[in-house]
């Protein structure tokens, strides 16, 4: 039987890349920056199975270049806005992804950039590092306060509810406004005017796609009250950048700490970086090695399961298998 052609876009953790190798030969790509969109085109021309990360455009244009034979496509990643789902649908090409394993680590991740928000650490260290720290004073730095305050969670997934629950050990009431979601860990369900109305901190949790993009917009902004602290470790995308250099420049809010950005890597001149009260760190929401490791597998374990036309174990169009045929992909 001839070995499956794979190529997978970055050296990944060894968990899912010795899972991989146990099992076939890939190409890997072996540095970081990930390939440009010619580079990925040209390795990818032919394969079987396709491992990639948040940082390649899998779109239809990709998926026909690479060929007929493609039978999976595996994101190490929970998100997949960098895939096109429904064109890999139409081709019965399944896509996977890593969900549940980042869950904790991103949740962590948005506690402590609300923390750092807040108690404004970076900017304090930046205070400190550049010789202005004089005295002890009264009123120096001043942040905002946890207990007694309100948590307005948009997107009650997994990660949303994660961050309630961590919300409840800093004393804190809990609102959250998404569709369907049951409520959990004290959290109230709310609409979303009311939601930014009540809230000193709003942490951002739906993934990106044509209704959420810039779902952070002006508007928005105007509702949230002036104390309020913003966090974002969704995706860029879901926020619109000038509405919120704009909102932060005239202190209609306090501050805002991004995980993510749009583009990513944020380009150095970006007018956000000038502000003192705006926290941006790269994209480190899944950044722990344990939750790295995990990733790796997951996806891993996705691409193997798809290049022997098993059903993939985290699956995000699962409708390929309700298909007539027999084996996705071919
Ligand atoms: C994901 O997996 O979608 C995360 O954004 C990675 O940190």
């Amino acid at each position: 039987m001839t070995q499956p052609n794979i190529f997978i876009t970055r050296i990944i953790p060894d968990p899912g890349l010795l899972l991989v190798k146990e099992h076939y030969f890939p190409d890997t790509w072996p540095h970081d920056p990930p390939p440009t969109r010619e580079q990925l085109i040209e390795r990818s021309r032919g394969v079987d199975g396709l491992l990639c990360l948040l940082t390649e455009r899998v779109d239809a244009q990709l998926m026909d270049s690479i060929g007929p034979q493609l039978k999976v496509i595996s994101s190490m990643s929970v998100g997949v806005d960098h895939i096109d789902v429904a064109a890999a649908t139409a081709r019965g090409i399944p896509v996977g992804n890593t969900p549940g394993v980042l869950t904790d680590a991103t949740a962590d991740q948005a506690f402590a950039l609300m923390l750092s928000a807040a108690r404004r650490i970076t900017e304090a260290e930046r205070f400190l590092r550049a010789g202005k720290w004089v005295t002890w004073s009264p009123s120096l730095l001043l942040g905002a306060d946890f207990a007694g305050a309100t948590l307005g969670i948009l997107g009650f997934g997994r990660i949303g509810q994660a961050v309630a629950k961590r919300a409840r050990g800093f004393d804190m009431r809990v609102l959250y406004h998404s569709p369907n979601a049951q409520p959990m860990y004290d959290a109230q369900s709310t609409d979303l005017d009311t939601l930014l109305r009540e809230s000193d901190f709003v942490s951002i949790h739906v993934p990106l796609n044509p209704k959420t993009r810039h779902l952070v917009n002006a508007e928005f902004l105007s509702k949230m009250k002036s104390n309020a602290v913003l966090v974002n470790t969704s995706r860029g995308g879901v926020l619109d950048q000038t509405a919120l250099y704009d909102t932060l420049k005239s202190n209609r809010i306090f501050a805002a700490a991004l995980d993510v950005t749009d583009p990513e890597p944020l380009p150095m001149d970006c007018p956000l970086l000038e502000l003192e009260n705006c926290l941006i760190v790269p994209h480190l929401g899944s950044a722990s090695k344990k939750t790295r490791d995990m990733m790796s597998l997951l996806a891993a374990q996705n691409l193997v399961a798809g290049l022997k036309g098993e059903r993939l174990p985290n699956c995000v169009n699962p409708e390929v298998y309700d298909r007539t045929q027999t084996s996705p992909g071919v």
